[in-house]
């Protein structure tokens, strides 16, 4: 990974403001929250930027939130969208929780900046951090945004050069099946412009249906 990423999106801070709640996000947003349990729980965030809007939706619900990022500045933006979520200023490939800490993980419009040699142990990690019957929601990126079924390097945005990777949809499908995710949908939608594939995968509710572990 370029190591400017971070700094970009302190950068990007700056400009947060003009781009605030510009795409409806609630068709994503409502159906993942009415797949959860009906009482407030917990949920990770990764690369939670400014806490919105998923934090903030969750948090206004009664849920308690915790949220990764390593910008420092979206952090402080976070404090102030999102004042009641924990925040960890960190890597989000690096951290850990104690295992069935979350009912709910997302990860929107991030995992596709960290190197995809790091998406496995992370899905297993995710697999460990949820409790049974939990799931997770992340956007990815294919070939619909890179233009290549597999993909590392950097591509514009904003005027800056990102840092994106992906694999094909077919291998993230063993990505997750090997981790003991069960996908749910894999859900390819255009959003102000953009095409990213949107997936929701569950741990299993039974450790029975999951003879791996
Ligand atoms: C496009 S923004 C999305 C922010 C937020 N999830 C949202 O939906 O608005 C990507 C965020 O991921 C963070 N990020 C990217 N790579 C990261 C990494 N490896 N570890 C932690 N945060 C990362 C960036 O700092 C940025 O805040």
């Amino acid at each position: 990974m370029p190591p400017d990423l971070r700094k970009i999106y302190d950068g990007f801070a700056e400009t947060y403001e003009a781009n605030r709640g510009l795409f409806d996000m609630s068709g994503l947003l409502e159906p993942f929250f009415h797949r959860l349990p009906p009482r407030p729980g917990r949920l990770l965030d990764l690369g939670c930027g400014a806490g919105e809007p998923f934090p903030r939706f969750f948090l206004d619900r009664g849920w308690d939130v915790t949220g990764v990022d390593f910008s420092p500045r979206m952090l402080e933006l976070a404090a102030r969208y999102a004042p009641r979520m924990h925040t960890l200023c960190a890597d989000l490939a690096d951290v850990d929780f104690p295992p069935a800490a979350f009912d709910a993980v997302t990860c929107i419009y991030a995992l596709f900046h960290v190197p995809r040699a790091r998406h496995p142990p992370l899905f297993q990690r995710l697999f460990r951090w949820l409790r049974p019957g939990g799931k997770v929601l992340f956007t990815y990126a294919t070939r619909d945004y890179t233009g290549a079924d597999e993909f590392e390097g950097t591509k514009e945005f904003m005027g800056q050069r990102l840092f994106y990777s992906h694999t094909t949809p077919e291998n993230l499908r063993t990505q997750l099946d090997a981790a003991g995710l069960v996908p749910d949908a894999f859900d390819r939608r255009a959003i102000g412009g953009e095409t990213f594939l949107w997936v929701t995968a569950s741990r299993p509710a039974s450790p029975g249906l999951n003879p791996r572990r």
